[in-house]
């Protein structure tokens, strides 16, 4: 068996020494947690659909200019990832009111906004990340004001990829929660976005019936979770099903 050297384990993620300097293994854990670890259990497979939805999507990311940690899925549960030092910063993409924006602004749930909101949030377990304002990120040098402007520009660029690609696929995208680092393989440090995009960190709501196709049916208790970040990957075409031979298209005269 191979050792290998952990740099980090999170709640859902355990980060291993890359097999290159400047590269990192990132592994899919099957362990779902919220309300800051209060909640837990094991999903048997959730960690190999993460791993397979944020391939895909960050594939695309890159392709479409947008500068990630991710390099290539090695295996079922990980992905070679550029090592990124971490901003401290959660960077929350809302456009439909939902969890504790809603909560906090007496919104109704499922109401869209009048445009996507970008928040951000200090990434600190024990203070339970508490919203942030640009004051608080440049002040304690989390962040240049530089940096939170390019991270804000990247996130709303992320926020229309998204919305299309899940509109495509009958799903409203709602929220979702990103992270970014810096790259130290250049001067200045390249900006890219870190972490994972998947069920645990986005709201998806099937457009046709209004189900909910993500993190909060385990956080609400309402079952199905694996099922539904199944379906998820399933209209993403991601799983080794016989896949339907599409028809020809059909003149319109
Ligand atoms: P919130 O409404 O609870 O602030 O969540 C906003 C979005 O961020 C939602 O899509 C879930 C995601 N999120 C995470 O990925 N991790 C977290 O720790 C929290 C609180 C939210
Ligand atoms: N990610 C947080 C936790 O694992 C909170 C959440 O997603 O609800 O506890």
């Amino acid at each position: 068996m191979i050792r290998r050297c952990r740099i980090y384990e999170g709640k859902a993620k355990v980060l291993y020494e890359g097999p290159e300097h400047g590269t990192l293994i990132q592994h899919f854990k099957d362990d779902i947690t919220a309300f800051n670890n209060e909640k837990k259990d094991i999903l048997e497979g959730k960690g190999v659909l993460n791993n397979r939805i944020s391939e895909y999507i960050f594939t695309h990311l890159n392709q479409i200019g947008i500068p990630t940690h991710f390099i290539r899925r090695i295996n079922m549960r990980e992905q070679l990832i550029r090592k990124l030092e971490i901003i401290p910063i959660e960077v929350v993409v809302r456009n439909v009111a939902a969890g504790q924006l809603a909560k906090r602004l007496g919104l109704n749930v499922g109401e869209t906004l009048p445009r996507s909101i970008v928040e951000l949030y200090y990434k600190d377990d024990k203070l339970r990340d508490p919203m942030v304002s640009i004051e608080h990120i440049t002040a304690f040098c989390w962040a240049s004001l530089q940096e939170v402007d390019e991270i804000t520009a990247l996130a709303l660029r992320v926020n229309d990829f998204l919305t299309g690609l899940f509109l495509g696929i009958g799903i409203r995208l709602v929220d979702f929660k990103l992270e970014f680092g810096r790259c130290h393989n250049s001067d200045p440090p390249a900006l890219m976005l870190a972490d994972e995009i998947s069920p645990d960190s986005c709201r998806l709501l099937d457009i046709e019936t209004g189900d909910c196709l993500d993190k909060d049916r385990f956080r609400k208790d309402k079952g199905l979770v694996l099922e539904s970040y199944t379906d998820v990957a399933r209209r993403l075409r991601l799983l080794n099903e016989e896949r339907p031979i599409p028809s020809a298209p059909v003149l319109v005269t």
